[in-house]
């Protein structure tokens, strides 16, 4: 098990379902910039609006290949559009995050330096169309396998809308299960105020490293 988890409560609770995304969102970035520069490809799981892939690809150099992908064709529209209002462009693909396992081996992308994945259901989109927990760990399976040593994962799970908590559970259950030597991780305590997004943060370690 995980022996060197973090636990971070942030001061003050939300008041809506989603009130606390911006600042969750921030905290992914920020977990997850480190990595951003070694050498491997970069996933967003859930492209969405594309803010995620947008930050993935102004951090990450030109020639690594960020990949983002969404089962829904709004969200990649979306996704595309906000790129290209920067001048960007990043490997777009409609999929299930169930199938990253078969998409990266067709792509024949062995190795990921850095992935996240935010949750949820497309805001101003569709609800119905939301991550469930099957979906999620597949998704998280075939990242772990893939990150690089000093790769980092990054998920915001939100608990406000119908099978939130339950997904969030299940990210936690999976969160917990990495093993203690190989990975360093930083998780909310499972007890957030509701509706309050909560963060999940893993690093894998590099041979001899302890931090
Ligand atoms: C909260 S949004 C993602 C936010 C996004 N990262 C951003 O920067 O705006 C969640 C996204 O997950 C997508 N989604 C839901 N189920 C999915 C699945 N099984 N496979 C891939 N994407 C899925 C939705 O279409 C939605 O766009």
């Amino acid at each position: 098990m995980n022996g060197n988890r973090s636990f971070n409560r942030e001061s003050a609770p939300s008041s809506s379902a989603h009130s606390g995304r911006p600042r969750q969102t921030a905290r992914s970035h920020a977990w997850i910039r480190p990595a951003l520069g070694l050498g491997a490809p970069v996933l967003d799981l859930t492209a969405g609006t594309g803010q995620d892939t947008l930050f993935l690809r102004q951090e990450t150099p030109t020639d690594l290949p960020v990949l983002a992908l969404d089962c829904q064709p709004e969200a990649l529209e979306r996704t595309a559009s906000r790129l290209r209002a920067h001048g960007l462009r990043a490997t777009l693909l409609r999929a299930d995050h169930r199938e990253t396992e078969d998409l990266l081996r067709q792509r024949q992308i062995p190795a990921l330096g850095a992935a996240l994945a935010n949750l949820g259901y497309l805001p101003g989109g569709n609800r119905a169309i939301v991550t469930t927990p099957a979906g999620t760990l597949a998704a998280l399976d075939a990242v772990a396998r893939r990150l690089v040593p000093g790769g980092r994962m990054a998920v915001v799970a939100y608990t406000g809308h119908p099978g939130g908590p339950e997904e969030a559970a299940a990210v936690r259950a999976w969160w917990e299960g990495l093993a203690g030597s190989d990975w360093h991780t930083e998780l909310d305590p499972a007890d957030p105020p509701p509706g309050r997004p909560l963060f999940f943060g893993a690093l894998r370690r590099g041979p001899g490293e302890d931090g």
